[in-house]
């Protein structure tokens, strides 16, 4: 239950430390360097200092506002996210999608973490991500993140609607996401497409040829039917929506995944919303930071440049960041090591003041 030391917060404030005691001192409170600080008083000789520290919500502190002029904006390709309950088919009908078969190496079966893919059709991308069920995705939106900009909804034709696929269109109302439905196990014996669509109707995802807004498309991930038929859907959706980004700009975007790998360290898949990011840029994702040292896509090839909806790995961070960070691009590396110490100095103070209730009783039975 360490707290904030006086050296820490010099460096955070990048002030000398003789400074922090020197108004410590005058406040009353004598400390050196090593001694730790209460979160008040951290907020004392910060704004003693013209600083302002302020305990905020990871929300707040997570989101970034940019302003674009409209002329700046360009067309970006669209971001897909596939939802729906467990099994019935989300990873099988991206691994259609891709011609590659992610689903029979799976552990289990089950997506472990999300994914992101990017894929071309006639010329123009879509980019997939596939989530391990809804918390993840609901925790992204919790914390403000948009990733995506079409929901593919995968319900099985032979199993008709189930409670994570009523999760997932509420998810996707809440966040104001068009839904695309994918009927998707037509190949089995059992298959009731016409089922789906009427039980959907009762969740408000109206298929277009009954007066509804929502596209419906009958797939099979096992057969490949359907899967050229659901691209184009989704690219017509996406028309819709008119898509746009500025890409001549400092990049920023989403943490879709994190890890720490063994030989190569923290791994981040990040989803540029933004910018163009390049290999050598200074970043900061949530109390992470790094300069991008090379960049790989879904194939394992390298990339020096990634545009608004591109989704590759990045190495070079310090820390494993937590997928939903929103990242961002300084243009002086000095800013962003100055953000993400603040960040990290932020998540003790925070992390502290949990552990920490101290009364005086406490206090003396743990003397
Ligand atoms: P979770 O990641 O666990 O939520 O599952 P998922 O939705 O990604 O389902 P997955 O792709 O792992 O498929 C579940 C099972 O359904 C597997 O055994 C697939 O082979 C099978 N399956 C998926 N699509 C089809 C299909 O179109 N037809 C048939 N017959 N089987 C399918
Ligand atoms: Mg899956």
């Amino acid at each position: 239950s360490e707290g904030v030391t006086v050296a820490e917060l010099a460096e955070a404030l990048d002030v000398p430390a003789n400074d922090i005691i020197k108004r410590l001192f005058l406040l009353g409170s004598p400390l050196t360097m090593t001694q730790s600080m209460s979160n008040d008083l951290v907020e004392l000789v910060a704004d003693d200092l013209g600083r302002q520290i302020k305990i905020i919500t990871p929300e707040e502190e997570n989101s970034f506002t940019f302003y674009d002029d409209p002329e700046d904006l360009k067309p970006r390709p669209p971001v897909v996210t596939v939802m729906g309950h467990v099994d019935h088919g989300k990873t099988s009908l991206l691994d259609a999608i891709r011609h590659t078969g992610i689903a029979a190496h799976e552990a289990g079966g089950i997506t472990q973490h999300i994914g992101a893919s990017q894929v071309e059709i006639n010329g123009r991308q879509i980019t997939f991500v596939d989530t391990p069920g809804h918390e993840a995705f609901t925790a992204m939106r919790a914390r403000g993140a948009k990733i995506t900009d079409v929901v593919v909804l995968v319900v099985a034709a032979d199993d008709g609607v189930m409670p994570q696929t009523v999760e997932a269109i509420n998810h996707s109302k809440a966040a104001g996401v068009p839904i695309v439905v994918a009927v998707n196990k037509c190949d089995k014996p059992d298959a009731n497409p016409d089922r789906v669509r009427q039980e959907l109707v009762e969740y408000g995802v109206i298929p277009e040829e009954w007066g509804g807004s929502n596209m419906f498309v009958n797939v099979s991930a096992k057969t490949h039917q359907g899967i050229d038929d659901l691209l184009e859907t989704i690219l017509l959706q996406a028309d819709v929506l008119e898509l746009k980004a500025n890409p001549d700009t400092f990049a920023s975007g989403y943490i879709i995944e994190a890890k720490l790998d063994r030989g190569r360290g923290p791994v981040a898949t990040v989803l540029v919303n933004r910018g163009t990011l390049h290999v050598g840029d200074a970043l900061v994702a949530g109390t992470s930071f790094g300069r991008v040292r090379a960049m790989i896509d879904q194939h394992g090839e390298h990339k020096t440049a990634a545009v608004p909806s591109d989704a590759f790995e990045i190495l070079g961070l310090d820390s494993v960041p937590t997928a939903g960070d929103e990242f961002r691009v300084f243009e002086d590396d000095r800013d962003a090591k100055k953000l993400a110490d603040e960040r990290a100095l932020k998540a003790r103070i925070e992390e502290q003041n949990k552990v920490k209730h101290v009364t005086l009783e406490t206090l003396f039975s743990e003397m």
